[in-house]
């Protein structure tokens, strides 16, 4: 089985999807190691709790991102990690590194890519006034929140919304799709091949035209 490294910045909800989805049989990954850039994130303990190895890797420690991401890149090359899931990971990874995982390395970002890349995503969807927001997995690639999508879950903007209500029944759907998406990853059947996501079968159907 791959060994997966989860990255984390805060509180961990899409980290314990993963862990859950993995900890049942038949899961091809095993969550080898939940690794934090803030040692005070809230899903390092959630982790340890669930019996995963948890580590932090405090960012204010190194002088710069290339030192940084050089030690991250050791630490999971000494773990044997297989795939990175970045699950709430809030900092940017040099291209260096990103180039070193290229195919290896998966996101969730909470909005439909290509629209609202970046932060606040829920407020600026209702700023704009989208009636479909969503999440999305992809693999990522140097340029941020842009890598070839893996898969999407789309959700209705209800009249009232505010970013929190909205922005919950998003993360409902984070922690549909990105078991799902690792599953995907993990058999082979979602690969980056020439910068493109190939696909060979849906876990999820898509929706009929
Ligand atoms: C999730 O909504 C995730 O999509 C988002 O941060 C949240 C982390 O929550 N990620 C990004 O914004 C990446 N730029 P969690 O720690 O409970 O999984």
């Amino acid at each position: 089985k791959p060994r997966v490294a989860i990255l984390i910045s805060g509180r961990g909800s899409n980290m314990m999807s993963l862990i859950e989805a993995a900890s049942r049989p038949g899961f091809p990954a095993e969550i080898a190691l939940v690794l934090s850039n803030r040692p005070d994130a809230h899903g390092l303990a959630r982790a340890q709790a669930a019996g995963i190895a948890a580590r932090s890797l405090d960012h204010k420690g190194f002088a710069d991102r290339a030192s940084f991401d050089a030690a991250l890149d050791a630490l999971l090359v000494e773990e044997q990690i297989d795939l990175v899931c970045l699950a709430g990971f809030m900092r940017l990874l040099t291209a260096p590194f990103v180039e070193t995982w290229a195919g290896r390395m998966i996101n969730i970002h909470p909005a439909l890519l290509p629209s609202f890349k970046g932060l606040h995503t829920h407020e600026r969807a209702l700023e704009e006034g989208v009636k479909i927001h969503g999440c999305t997995v992809h693999f990522v690639t140097p340029e941020m929140d842009v890598g070839p999508i893996i898969m999407q879950a789309a959700v209705p903007v209800l009249e009232g919304d505010t970013p929190d209500s909205l922005g919950a029944r998003v993360l409902a759907q984070e922690h549909v799709i990105y078991p799902a998406a690792l599953r995907l990853v993990c058999e082979g059947r979602a690969r980056l091949e020439g910068g493109r996501v190939v696909i060979d079968e849906f876990e999820i159907a898509p929706p009929a035209l």
